[in-house]
């Protein structure tokens, strides 16, 4: 194979969480432009069927499948996979992308919010893991990649985030662990740690000083990143270019960490 050839995804299945939108949709974007048919699973099937519709404008000839799921019932996940699997065969790569994000002080977290940060971002990563990651292993092949953030590295701010920064460092060690176990079954496991990227995540603070003087400010690449940018280093993780790399966590910040 040659080394271009080794950063495509042909033939190859990929299942993308939060799909339907911002960074997940970029992904299944990547993903297709690289040769793969895609999954997007996400908790609505209208904006599903919107998000579909529109990747298979932007990627003529894609295979493009639609799958309801919520990462944060385990039922949920199970029914979603024995779909898929039904209409779109074994799965190859799957990208734990669906994610939330809540800024409250810790002192003023009800409990109920805890618990449902906790319940998406990282019990969810671990559900869609372990189901999806049943059938790899029986294949004996197959990759994951996990979308943690710089927030599971550092404290960002000035916002109060600390259920998610303990959601984002806990699927940090989720993939080491993961890639540990499975590499004899050879199941790749790797995160990406994304920066500050535009998407609707983050709306709300466009044009605020917030995002001017820490986000921007904080990062020496000088800007927010895209979700292109981020979907461009997943594509590469989840190729065979990437072929020796387990358990890392890549960090795709524009340099925020640094400082
Ligand atoms: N935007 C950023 O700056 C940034 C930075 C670092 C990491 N991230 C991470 O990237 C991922 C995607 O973020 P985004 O900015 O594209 O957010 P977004 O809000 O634009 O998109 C998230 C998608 O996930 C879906 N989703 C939410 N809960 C779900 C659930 N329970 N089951 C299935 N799908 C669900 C939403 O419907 C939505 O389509 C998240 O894990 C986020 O934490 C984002």
């Amino acid at each position: 194979m040659s080394t271009s050839d080794s950063f495509r995804l042909d033939g190859r299945s990929v299942a993308v969480t939060g799909g339907a939108r911002g960074i997940g949709y970029a992904i299944a974007r990547a993903s297709a432009n690289a040769g793969a048919q895609v999954a997007l699973l996400d908790l609505e099937q209208a904006s599903l069927d919107a998000a579909a519709e529109k990747l298979r404008e932007e990627v003529p000839g894609s295979r493009i499948e639609t799958q309801v799921c919520d990462v944060s019932s385990y039922e949920s996940v199970e029914g979603a996979a024995r779909q898929l699997e039904e209409r779109f065969g074994a799965t190859d790569v799957l990208v734990n992308n669906a994610g939330i994000a809540h800024n409250v002080a810790a002192e003023e977290m009800a409990v109920a919010e805890w618990d449902r940060m906790l319940q998406i971002n990282l019990s969810g990563v671990f559900y869609c893991s372990q189901v999806f990651g049943e059938k790899m292993i029986e294949a004996n092949r197959g990759s994951i990649v996990n979308i943690a953030s710089m927030s599971g590295l550092i404290v960002n701010r000035p916002q109060p985030q600390v259920a998610y920064n303990v959601s984002k460092a806990g699927v940090i060690m989720l993939t080491k662990s993961l890639a540990a176990e499975w590499a004899p079954h050879g199941v790749r496991v790797v995160a990406v740690a994304p920066g500050y990227i535009q998407t609707s995540l983050i709306e709300g603070f466009l044009g605020t000083d917030v995002l001017r003087d820490y986000w921007v400010g904080g990062t020496p690449l000088g800007r927010m990143g895209t979700p292109e940018e981020v979907a461009n280093v997943v594509v590469f993780l989840a190729s065979d270019a990437a072929s020796f790399v387990t358990g890392a966590t890549l960090v795709a910040d524009g340099g925020y960490t640094l400082w």
